[in-house]
């Protein structure tokens, strides 16, 4: 018999693993706790941007035409419990209010309201991203609170996809980890992953503290590389160097490698930041702390590069935003996306305000997200309207469309030809050229 599959929790994670999971031919029930999501992925439509998602979800949602049908949702655990074989967990970990630590309570939620419905030997399997230990923890209470007891078997399986390559990272991904205690486990992870999704992909076997750790590292790695290469811009600005040319040679070190080098005004959005700050924490409870003291460096040297970009732009319209117009092109934490958790683009954007200048948000995608966030800042429908009499433009998120604005037709707009390049991703040599003054973070004047 085919195996059949639940997830639970329908954000960037979950939405897009149950439609990658129906697209390798399983059964596969959706559950989220918010009725309007079920509601809208049940008609085919996805709750936030990212790109190829909803094609594939519209592939396979029963009820869409010309769908394969094995794709449904639903808010219910006793439903999801009867249906599924295996049943992933995707729910999110948020930082918690005023704390290091993250959030736990809606994974604790998924595991003790799905297991009272376990009576037949199932596999859950966990993909958040928690602090090491979880699992074990989680593990043990399933096999209380389930009726089938300890056949209800728990795994670990990280998730590494990023927002705006979810669908290509979850078809496609670099590696599958999976922290199991049992052959059982291991073969039925096997069976899941198998051909065509695992083909070419390394299959890393552990156990449950390891591959919790996987994940913490991976991400608490590209943290600090992108916080190296700030430090790096820090220095290049104090000793006139220039962070690009230098991020590119030392790439070209396969050792180093050029990925994650890209100097700005740093990382957010849902994982990075909380990822960091909860694996300290998570240290800490270990007394391990010493182990992650860098990592409170690299987390401050990040949050640094917002204040920097405050203060380039406060200089470059002669020391203060008072009656200054500033356009802000970006708004999301990154492209590709319509996020704006923890955006450093809507953070630059919100201090420049508080200081006292009129900020004019433009984002492709984060718009509503922004405006939910952040209603105080002014949003136009466009880069130019956003430019429209600005004293400066700041660019804040490297959106592909925002390195093919015509400076010159932008030039007719604003104030002042005043460019502020937060991600070090438009080309100096075009607005110069079109008359602008183009500064960056980590670059030489002119
Ligand atoms: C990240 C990890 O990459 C992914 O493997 C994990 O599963 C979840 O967290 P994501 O948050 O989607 O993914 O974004 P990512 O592409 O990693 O970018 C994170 C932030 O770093 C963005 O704000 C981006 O602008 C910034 N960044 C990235 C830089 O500032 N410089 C770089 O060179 C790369």
């Amino acid at each position: 018999m085919a195996l059949k599959i639940t997830v639970i929790g329908t954000g960037y994670l979950g939405a897009t693993h149950a439609a990658a999971m129906a697209e390798l031919g399983f059964e596969v029930l959706g559950l989220d706790v918010v009725p309007e999501k079920i509601e809208m992925l049940s008609a085919g439509r996805v709750p936030m941007y990212e790109p190829g998602l909803e094609e594939l979800l519209r592939r396979h949602v029963a009820g869409f035409e010309g769908s394969t049908g094995r794709l449904r949702f639903t808010t219910s655990y006793e439903e999801a419990g009867e249906f599924g074989d295996i049943h992933f967990i995707c729910v999110n970990t948020p930082q918690k209010h005023g704390e290091y630590a993250c959030d736990m309570s809606y994974v604790d939620a998924a595991v003790d309201s799905l297991a009272p419905h376990l009576t037949r030997p199932v596999l859950v399997v966990g993909k958040s991203t928690v602090p090491v230990g979880s699992a074990a923890r989680l593990a043990a209470r399933l096999a209380e609170l389930a009726p089938v007891g300890v056949d209800a078997e728990l795994a670990w399986n990280p998730e590494f996809l990023r927002e705006g390559f979810a669908v290509q990272d979850t078809l496609h991904p670099d590696r599958i980890v999976v922290g199991v205690t049992s052959e059982r486990a291991e073969k039925l992870l096997r069976t899941v992953y198998g051909t065509p999704l695992a083909e070419g992909s390394p299959f890393v076997v552990t156990d449950y503290p390891t591959a919790e750790l996987v994940k913490t590292a991976a991400n608490s790695f590209l943290a600090t590389k992108i916080s190296f290469i700030n430090a790096m811009a820090e220095v290049c600005e104090a000793a006139g160097g220039d962070v690009v040319k230098l991020a590119e040679a030392i790439g070209y070190d396969e050792r180093i490698g050029k990925k994650f080098l890209r100097a700005g005004i740093g990382f957010g959005g849902g994982c990075l930041p909380k990822d960091i700050r909860a694996f300290m924490a998570r240290a800490g409870e270990l007394g391990a702390d010493q182990a992650l003291t860098f990592l409170r460096e690299v987390d401050s040297i990040n949050m640094r590069r917002r204040g920097h970009m405050v203060e380039l732009a406060r200089n470059a319209v002669g020391g203060s935003f008072l009656g200054k117009r500033v356009a802000v092109l970006g708004a999301t934490f990154k492209p590709d996306s319509d996020d704006v958790r923890d955006s450093p683009a809507l953070n630059v954007a919100g201090q420049i305000h508080l200081q006292g200048a009129q900020v004019t948000v433009f984002d492709p995608k984060g718009m509503d997200n922004a405006r939910a966030l952040f209603p105080t800042l002014a949003y136009a429908p466009s880069a130019l309207e956003a430019a429209r009499g600005a004293h400066a433009v700041l660019h804040l998120t490297e959106w592909a469309e925002f390195r093919e604005l015509d400076p010159a037709a932008l030039g007719e707009a604003v104030a002042e030809r005043r460019i502020l390049d937060g991600r070090n991703a438009l080309d100096p040599e075009r607005w110069r050229e079109a008359g602008w003054t183009y500064r960056a973070l980590g670059r030489p004047t002119a």
